[in-house]
Parts: structure tokens; C-alpha cells; sequence
């Protein structure tokens, strides 16, 4: 896999400080809140791993999965549940984990969602903000990274369902995708 990436943007030792760093944060800022952590699948799945490892609150722990690029690498704009939460949500107070936030637009729906469904609070941590990418307007609350506005992968950011399962982040050889 090494051979496709032109060059590594996060190292897995830095990726392990910033989630040390934000749960370091998350400890304090959600002490006593008991949150319901929601990992955004399948990206989030290994940054969460970190991240929650580093919140000493108690915390519940649960997954949704919501599909919005579909294998290629821009977002198509059309969003898809694709698996529910399992969790009452009503009067919770929630910390929902994303890989990356680029047009917002997966993360809006989310948010939306958790309205609907009477959330308390809903904050928002991100490994990767690509801001330049941004088309609706959210913001997260705790973000690892600020990344230039080029296709990654890595750490649980697919291309095409591969790369998930690299240690690190990085820019695929444009070569990859072209061909
Ligand atoms: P948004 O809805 O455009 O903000 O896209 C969010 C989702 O798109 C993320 O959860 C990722 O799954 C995917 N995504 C956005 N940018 C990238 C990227 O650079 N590499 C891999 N996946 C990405
Ligand atoms: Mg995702």
C-alpha cells in the first residue's frame, strides 16, 4: 500500500498525540455530561478507538453508519443511513467522532437527525477538517488536523473501501485514481 501514497501527511504518532490532546480536552469539557459517544462508521472507527481511550468520563458508546461518496472522490451530495444508532438519544448529551468533514454535508445530516431526536448537546470531534472543501455550514468542535483540500486516505479514510487499515494518513498517488 505504501507504494501508492505520494506522501504521508500524519504519521500514526502524531495522529496518537492530537487524540491525546482532544481527549485530554474531552475529559474535562464533558465531565459529569455521561455522553453518548457516536463513532460515524466506517471512517471514524480507528480514530475513535484513540480518542476514547484518552476521555477518563463515563461515556456510552455507539455507531452510525452514513454513506455519502459512494467510491469515487467527490462527495455525490446524496446521503444514505445506511445503519441506525441503537441508543435512545432523548435529553442525551452526544459527542459524535468523524474521519474528515469536507462539504459538511454528512455531518449536517447528522446533526439534523440528532435534533430531530431531542439530543441535548451535540458536540462534534474530527480527526480532519478540510475546510476549503466546505459547502454547508458546520463546524466541529474539536478537530486533530486541518487538512489541504486533497483526496486522503488512511487511518479509516477509504479509496474505494481500501486504505482504511494504513497507520497513517496520506495523499494517494494521483496515478491511483486515474487509472
Ligand atoms: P462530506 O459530507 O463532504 O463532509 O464528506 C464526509 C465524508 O466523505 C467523510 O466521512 C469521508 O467518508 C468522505 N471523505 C471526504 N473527504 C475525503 C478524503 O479526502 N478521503 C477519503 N474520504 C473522504
Ligand atoms: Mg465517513
Amino acid at each position: 500500500m505504501d507504494n501508492d501514497i505520494e506522501r504521508v501527511l500524519y504519521s500514526r504518532e502524531e495522529i496518537l498525540q492530537a487524540a491525546a490532546r482532544l481527549g485530554k480536552q474531552l475529559t474535562t469539557d464533558f465531565k459529569d455530561k455521561k455522553p453518548i459517544v457516536i463513532s460515524v462508521l466506517k471512517g471514524a472507527i480507528l480514530f475513535t478507538v484513540d480518542v476514547i481511550k484518552e476521555m477518563d468520563v463515563y461515556a456510552e458508546l455507539d455507531f452510525i453508519d452514513i454513506s455519502s461518496y459512494h467510491g469515487g472522490t467527490e462527495s455525490s451530495g446524496q446521503i444514505d443511513l445506511l445503519h441506525d444508532l441503537g441508543t435512545d438519544i432523548d435529553g442525551r448529551n452526544i459527542l459524535i467522532i468523524e474521519d474528515i468533514i469536507d462539504t459538511g454535508r454528512t455531518l449536517k445530516y447528522l446533526i439534523d437527525l440528532l435534533k430531530q431526536r431531542n439530543a441535548a448537546e451535540i458536540k462534534v470531534c474530527t480527526l480532519l477538517d478540510k475546510e476549503e472543501g466546505r459547502a454547508v455550514d458546520v463546524k466541529a468542535d474539536y478537530i486533530g488536523f486541518s487538512v489541504p483540500n486533497e483526496f486522503v486516505v488512511g487511518y479509516g479514510l477509504d479509496y474505494k473501501e481500501l486504505y482504511r487499515n494504513l497507520p497513517y494518513v496520506g495523499v494517494l498517488k494521483p496515478e491511483v485514481y486515474t487509472s
